[in-house]
């Protein structure tokens, strides 16, 4: 479709949401790891217009310092104490510089409207040479919407009549008002400056523009949605949830038509920023939160949770829960396994089970295969890590790092006190402390000698199960000692 931009889009985010019951601003509540606002802005950029803007009253700070954060672009345009869309509308206006073209108006409380919808109002709009297009759905239950009011012979839009202002026979209409127009920006300016407060509610209402565009020549007409989801609001956190698990359906199938296998798309959460390759396998029970990114043939879960994480091509994850990590190409992490911030994991390399990693890089095909912590530390290339071995990187004062070289190996249930680098090609022994530098190609093991004190268990627990246990073992190793000699064979053990 070769549609000519907008001059504007005009986001509503003025309105207190008091059905949410909630100290968080309506509009700030997240779906799919983006807030509503953020989900409408980016429905509005979509169309790339010339200005975007979002009008704001209610917890004015929180909302506008949310859109400096993540979306600076976004011009804010201040309602004042008039109440109503309308007015929301016509404060907005004083933003733009345009005195013709196309308006869009949406709201910053309808998440699922995507660019598609709002381009194509837009190529209706142009396209018919309206004044007005108002986007319009039928719904089951049209209560409390506004309804549309048809010209008997042209079949145009005649008026918008709100739910508390209509009659018995207008809220049997069942084709209502999604709240999302394109403007002639000019008719826009001239109705809205006629538009009163005398209605049930005593607000300005925005819905007031089509009845005066039309009195004054101008055409409006409609832009029928069949899918009625993409306009609805968010009123309560029932509605949030229901339209977070819509949206959450929508995205997977997203995923899946572009090559994605989603193995039980009941069970899997994925954020709307997330970028997920082809052939790429998820299992059921993983949540993929924030920017995370995944690569293609990579094996997910199941039951991991990954926040702001990067897997690279063909690596596997296995029951982990990850924040800010890397994953390199073929890497292999989990099961039950913890990265923290920070963690970088090199191609090939692994993190295995009961592990936790936090500002560690390790390096391409080093291991970390069992049960250890590796914090604030760097492994080399190639290297491997014995099981239960600790970084101790804190001192009870502050953090220090550690750093083990190129192909050196760990022996199992080490404690390397940081800060201490062990070199390329270093061996260190089971059970070691590392309390100081190893030089590359050395080997380290702690000087302690081991103690065998024979018969203490009968000396110092006699007649316990242990002493009974140890005593039969004697008595087995003295029968087999005498059946050996009596076959005249020693006997290995
Ligand atoms: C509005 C429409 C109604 C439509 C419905 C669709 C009017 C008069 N009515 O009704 O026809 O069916 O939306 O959901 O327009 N807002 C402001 N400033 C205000 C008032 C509202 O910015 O002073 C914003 C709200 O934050 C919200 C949007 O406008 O995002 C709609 O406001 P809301 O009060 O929900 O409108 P409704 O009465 O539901
Ligand atoms: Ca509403």
């Amino acid at each position: 479709m070769n549609v000519p931009a907008p001059a504007a889009v005009i986001v509503l985010a003025a309105g207190a949401g008091t059905r949410m019951r909630s100290r968080i601003p309506k509009v700030l509540h997240p779906l799919c790891g983006r807030s509503l606002l953020l989900h409408a802005i980016e429905a509005a950029r979509g169309t790339s217009p010339a200005q975007l803007i979002a009008v704001v009253r209610h917890e004015r700070e929180k909302v506008a310092g949310h859109l400096a954060e993540h979306a600076p672009d976004v011009v804010i345009a201040d309602q004042d104490a008039v109440p109503g869309t309308g007015r929301a509308v016509q404060c907005g206006l004083e933003q733009v510089g345009a005195s013709s073209g196309t308006v869009l108006v949406t709201y910053g409380d309808v998440p699922l409207l995507d660019a598609a919808t709002l381009t194509e109002l837009v190529a209706s709009h142009e396209g018919a040479g309206s004044a007005v297009t108002v986007l319009t759905a039928r719904v089951a239950d049209p209560t409390g919407y506004g309804r549309i009011l048809r010209d008997a012979q042209s079949g145009e839009v005649a008026a918008i009549v709100e739910h508390k202002d209509a009659d018995e026979e207008q809220r049997a209409i069942d084709e209502i008002n999604s709240g999302i127009y394109a403007f002639d920006v000019d008719v826009l300016r001239r109705a809205l400056g006629q538009v009163t407060t005398v209605n049930a509610q005593g607000e300005m209402y925005l819905t007031d523009v089509l009845a005066i565009a039309r009195a004054e020549g101008g055409a409006v007409r409609s832009l029928v949605t069949e899918d009625a989801m993409l306009v609805e609001g968010v009123n309560d956190r029932v509605q949030l949830a229901q339209l977070g698990s819509e949206m959450r359906r929508r995205l997977l199938e997203r995923h899946m038509r572009a090559g994605v296998t989603i193995v039980d798309p009941a069970t899997t959460w994925v954020d709307a920023e997330v970028s997920i390759g082809q052939d790429t396998v998820i299992q059921p029970g993983v949540q993929l939160l924030g920017a995370t990114t995944i690569g293609e043939d990579v094996r997910l879960g199941p039951d991991s949770t990954l926040e702001d994480t990067e897997v690279d091509d063909g690596a596997s994850v296995v029951r982990t829960h990850a924040l800010l990590a890397e994953i390199g190409p073929g890497a292999s992490v989990g099961p039950f396994t913890y990265l923290r911030p920070g963690t970088v994991l090199g191609a090939d390399g692994k993190i295995g089970g009961f592990c936790e990693t936090k500002n560690a890089q390790i390096g391409d095909g080093a291991k970390v295969p069992h049960l250890s912590y590796v914090g604030d530390a760097e492994i080399g290339e190639g290297t491997n890590i014995g099981a239960a071995t600790i970084f101790a990187n804190y001192d009870g004062v502050d953090k220090h790092r550690s750093r083990v070289g190129r192909h050196a190996k760990v022996g199992a249930d080490n404690v390397i006190i940081a800060p201490v680098e062990i070199g390329d090609g270093a061996v260190t022994g089971g059970g070691t402390t590392i309390l100081q530098d190893v030089p590359p190609g050395a080997l380290a093991v702690n000087d302690t000698t081991m103690k065998i004190v024979e018969g203490w268990t009968s000396r110092r627990r006699p007649g316990t199960v242990a002493d009974e246990a140890a005593r039969a073992a004697q008595a087995g190793a003295g029968e087999s000692e005498t059946s050996s000699s009596e076959d005249g064979k020693e006997q290995e053990n």
